[in-house]
């Protein structure tokens, strides 16, 4: 195993040039990074060629605001109840508030622990954790940071 360092604000520095490495990956090879922002721009920008599933990455912190727009209501398949959500809440801020309170650790959509099953409506996606695909799927949402795109969504709680 050989392991090198990169510094990019070092006096004689050079970045690390993530387009070689990920041009020279064997078909099917995996890639991981995880870092700051801007590395993982770089990042997504130097593997946009690579399949989908075999670039992973892990942010640090979220790259976008939560949803707290409000406006709709969550109903909650397993109990029955419905929470509405006002302006200036994100679903997780909702639940907790309606007297639920499903698993939930960042807050920020990057860890993955409030995931919920979505059975019906849009999540308005705002996580880091779902890729691209899974996102489309509109099958899941992770509350701590996501908001809705219809008027109400029925999630699995
Ligand atoms: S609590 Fe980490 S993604 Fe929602």
């Amino acid at each position: 195993m050989e392991l090198s360092f990169n510094f990019d604000q070092e006096p004689d520095s050079r970045r690390l040039d993530l387009t070689a490495i990920a041009q020279a990956l064997p078909p099917g090879a995996h890639i991981y990074c995880c870092g700051p922002l801007p590395m993982l721009a770089a990042y997504e920008q130097a593997t946009a060629g690579l399949p989908p599933g075999c670039v992973h990455m892990e942010y640090f912190a979220a790259k976008e605001a939560a949803a707290t727009d409000g406006g709709f209501v969550v109903e909650l398949a397993r109990s029955g109840k419905t929470v509405q959500v006002r302006a200036g809440q994100t679903i997780l801020d909702s639940l907790i508030a309606g007297g639920v309170e499903p698993p939930y650790s960042c807050q920020e959509g990057i860890c993955g622990t409030c995931e919920v099953r979505v059975m019906a409506g849009i999540p308005d996606h705002r996580d880091l954790v779902l890729s691209s695909a899974e996102k489309a799927a509109n099958d899941r949402i992770m509350v701590c940071c996501s908001g809705s795109k219809t008027p109400k969504l029925v999630l699995d709680l």
